[in-house]
């Protein structure tokens, strides 16, 4: 395996979506390439096309033309080989932990699900735990139930589940911005010590320039569903090509001051 091959690759991603008699392009004809190390940032405006690009990734939505591959092969969802190892490879974290944990379980429960639905062989419980100290928690809390938490301790119930099956790809569909403001710096920390603790890449979107710049090496804008810029945080950041590039940085002053070298 060679340093930097791609994880995800995308061509010409088209995804329409009919509504009423009238139809909207989410995406309309875009190309990316995730590699391994090389984390990756997708911004926009609301309603830009992000989440539709996650869903096309993870095969929950089908584009309406063009391909992704993951490690050069097309998803077969009837390949039930390479849809487990892809499941247990590439794991999401959601926006809002409040409906992406179930009340009803216990935590243990919750973390310990995509062992058993992915049939990952090992100590569960023990697995369980380690994760629960990975995210900063009490491996202890396994017994209780989500509504016991905060919001950010929520938002780290989700990410130990993400990384229970030691995935490869971490993605987080804004995943601090329901969060209150100081907590969603020790969140955005989090990602980025797992990131380099378990070598995850990352795919992150928001509509936040800042938030992906502090975690990705590279850069994707997107608007009503076409790529306007793409390219290495530190060039975007410095030297944006696209005025809708600059409106977004114009937003984010204090950013600059901010970014590490
Ligand atoms: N299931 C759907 N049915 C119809 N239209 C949809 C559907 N999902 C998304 N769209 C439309 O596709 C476009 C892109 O939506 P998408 O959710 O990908 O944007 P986004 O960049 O994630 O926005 P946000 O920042 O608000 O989450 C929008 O115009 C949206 O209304
Ligand atoms: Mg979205």
């Amino acid at each position: 395996m060679t340093v930097n091959h791609p994880i995800f690759e995308t061509k010409d991603l088209v995804k329409t979506y009919s509504r009423q008699g009238s139809s909207v392009n989410a995406l309309d004809g875009v190309d990316l390439t995730l590699r391994s190390g090389v984390s990756l940032g997708i911004v926009g405006e609301s309603g830009a096309g992000k989440s539709t690009i996650l869903d096309i990734l993870l095969g929950i939505e089908k584009p309406t033309r063009g391909t992704v591959k993951y490690h050069g092969q097309e998803l077969d969802m009837a390949n039930r080989k390479q849809m487990n190892q892809f499941r247990r490879e590439v794991q999401v974290v959601f926006q809002d932990p409040k409906t992406s944990l179930n009340p009803r379980m216990r935590v243990g429960s919750i973390v310990g699900e995509p062992l058993r639905s992915l049939k990952i062989e090992g100590d569960s419980a023990q697995r369980v735990r380690e994760v629960l100290k990975a995210v900063g928690l009490n491996p202890d809390v396994v017994s209780r139930y989500p509504d016991e938490f905060s919001g950010g301790q929520r938002q780290r119930i989700a990410i130990a589940r993400a990384i229970a099956s030691s995935p490869i790809v971490l993605i987080g569909d804004e995943p601090v911005s329901a969060l209150d403001v100081s907590v969603r710096i020790q969140i955005l920390e989090l990602f980025q010590s797992l990131k380099n603790l378990l070598n995850l890449t990352l795919i992150l979107v928001s509509h936040d320039l800042a938030i992906v710049g502090q975690l990705c090496e590279e850069i994707i804008v997107l608007k009503n569903g076409q790529i306007v810029e793409a390219g290495d945080t530190r060039t975007i950041f410095t030297n944006p090509s696209a005025d809708y590039t600059k409106k977004l940085l114009d937003s984010v002053p204090t950013f600059l001051s901010t970014y590490p070298g």
